[in-house]
């Protein structure tokens, strides 16, 4: 089934309700993991890369790695690019072979917002590859880049219906209350203006921040219009537990197999329970 694009995903999503997992991978492990758990559960997924891992292994080996899992996998798996500012870097990922990226200059003014991310539709666009974009400012830490809770802010519901006009992204993340990293306490999450948002702009929209949201808010938000959510900092805890947990266990044994075992064991049962509660298992 393979290399895809979000286009046919994010439709089928929409159509039938439910949401699609896209996890931040850090390596090959984390790659293989999720495309074999997916396949497991028959469920399409998003392997999105954040720029900081990028810069680590580079272009080509990540693309290769996407590649060879997913030619060979029975599900459409994509290659996403996570929040990147820098027009370069995403042409450089579809030159190697992502099949979708993100532009995040949610950080500028609306105008330069929207001048950036409507260049990254052109590239996308050239190439034929899916693009997501972002409105407002989600809180807390992701890759290299921070939003302190007094910076994080709503996206404005008019504003992100003239952004998703000018735009056309494939994929819109309004800020809508939730935040990357740990919650501190209850995020008060914006119901009502991801409702009106996906109503009146009809864009599939993104959710950030999964890592600590309840079951019920997952839930709600998919049935208001999120069809794509992002998880990264769950898979990067279980990632290192399973490491040390097996470490623990057999505290003489230095057969790496052996520990990269466990911590694929380790992940592989959030990311199936994440799969079936994203209403995505079956749907491949
Ligand atoms: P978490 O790290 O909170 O799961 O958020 C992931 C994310 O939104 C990546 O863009």
């Amino acid at each position: 089934m393979a290399c895809v694009t979000m286009k046919t995903m994010l439709a089928e999503a929409k159509k039938h309700h439910y949401a699609v997992a896209a996890y931040n991978i850090i390596d090959y492990l984390t790659l293989k993991a999720l495309v074999e758990t997916a396949e497991k559960l028959q469920a399409p997924v998003v392997a999105q890369v954040s720029v900081k891992t990028i810069k680590f292994w580079g272009y080509d080996a990540i693309a290769t790695w996407y590649r060879q899992l997913a030619e060979n996998a029975s599900i459409p798996v994509v290659l996403h690019l996570d929040h990147c500012k820098d027009l370069e870097v995403i042409q450089k990922c579809i030159d190697a072979g992502w099949t979708s990226v993100m532009i995040d200059a949610s950080s500028y003014p609306f105008e330069k917002n929207v001048e950036m991310s409507f260049k990254a539709r052109e590239l996308a666009d050239r190439a034929g590859v899916t693009l997501e974009a972002e409105l407002g400012q989600i809180g807390g830490v992701e890759d290299d880049m921070s939003v302190a809770d007094e910076d994080a802010h709503l996206a404005d519901v008019e504003k992100s219906i003239a952004f998703c006009k000018q735009v056309r992204p494939d994929l819109f993340a309004p800020a809508i209350g939730t935040a990357h990293g740990v919650y501190r306490g209850e995020p008060k999450i914006a119901y009502d203006r991801i409702e009106q948002i996906a109503n009146e702009t009809q864009i599939a929209i993104a959710l950030h921040g999964g890592t600590g949201l309840a079951d019920d808010v997952f839930k709600k938000c998919i049935s208001l219009g999120c069809a794509k959510i992002n998880i990264s900092t769950m898979l990067k805890h279980d990632y290192i537990d399973g490491f040390i947990d097996y470490r623990k266990q057999q505290p003489t044994d230095y057969e790496p197999i052996k520990f990269i075992q466990h911590q694929m064991d380790h992940m592989i049962l959030n990311i199936e329970k994440i799969i079936k509660l994203f209403g995505s298992a079956g749907k491949a």
